[in-house]
C-alpha cells in the first residue's frame, strides 16, 4: 500500500528558507531522498507539499479511506490546526509526525502540536533525515 508523505506550507522554500534553522537541501532533495529510501525499502510512496490546510486535510482524507499510513509534517498547522488533528485523529493506518527543526528549542508556540497525541511516532530535530527515519521505521515495524 502506498504511504503518504504530506508536506504543510513553506515547505516548498527548503534550501532558500531560513538555512540555519532548516539546512540547505531543498525541497526537491527532500523529494528524491524520500524516492531513494522507498525505493531501497521496497515502499510505494506518494510525496505531496502544499500550502493550503484544506489540500492537506483533503490528502489525510484520501490516506484514511485508502487504509495508508502517513507520513506528516505540517509545518506551521502543526501548532495551529485543530482540523489537520481531527482529520489525523480518523486515519486508521499509522501517522508519524516529522519535524526538520527541533521545535522543542525554538519558540514557546512551538512546543505544542495538535497532531501528536493521534500520532504513532515523532521524529523531531533529525532535518530532512527524520523522513528517512520514518519511512524505515513504516517499513521495518511492518
Ligand atoms: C517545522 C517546524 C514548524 O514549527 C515550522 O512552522 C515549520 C517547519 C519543521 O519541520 O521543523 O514550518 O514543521
Amino acid at each position: 500500500m502506498t504511504v503518504f508523505v504530506l508536506n504543510g506550507p513553506n515547505l516548498n522554500r527548503l534550501g532558500t528558507r531560513e538555512p540555519d534553522i532548516y539546512g540547505s537541501r531543498t525541497y526537491q532533495d527532500l523529494v528524491e531522498l524520500c524516492e531513494r529510501e522507498a525505493g531501497r525499502l521496497g515502499l510505494s510512496i506518494r510525496v505531496e507539499q502544499s500550502n493550503a490546510e484544506s489540500q492537506l486535510i483533503d490528502w489525510l482524507h484520501e490516506a484514511a479511506d485508502a487504509g495508508a499510513d502517513v507520513v506528516l509534517n505540517a509545518a506551521g498547522y502543526t501548532h495551529t490546526s485543530v482540523a489537520i488533528g481531527d482529520a489525523c485523529a480518523s486515519l486508521p493506518g499509522r501517522l508519524i509526525e516529522v519535524h526538520i527543526s527541533n521545535v522543542h528549542r525554538r519558540e514557546a508556540f512551538r512546543h505544542h502540536s495538535y497532531l501528536s497525541a493521534h500520532a504513532d511516532g515523532i521524529i523531531i530535530g533529525c532535518g530532512i533525515d527524520g523522513y528517512r527515519l520514518a519511512l524505515e521505521h513504516l517499513a521495518l515495524a511492518g
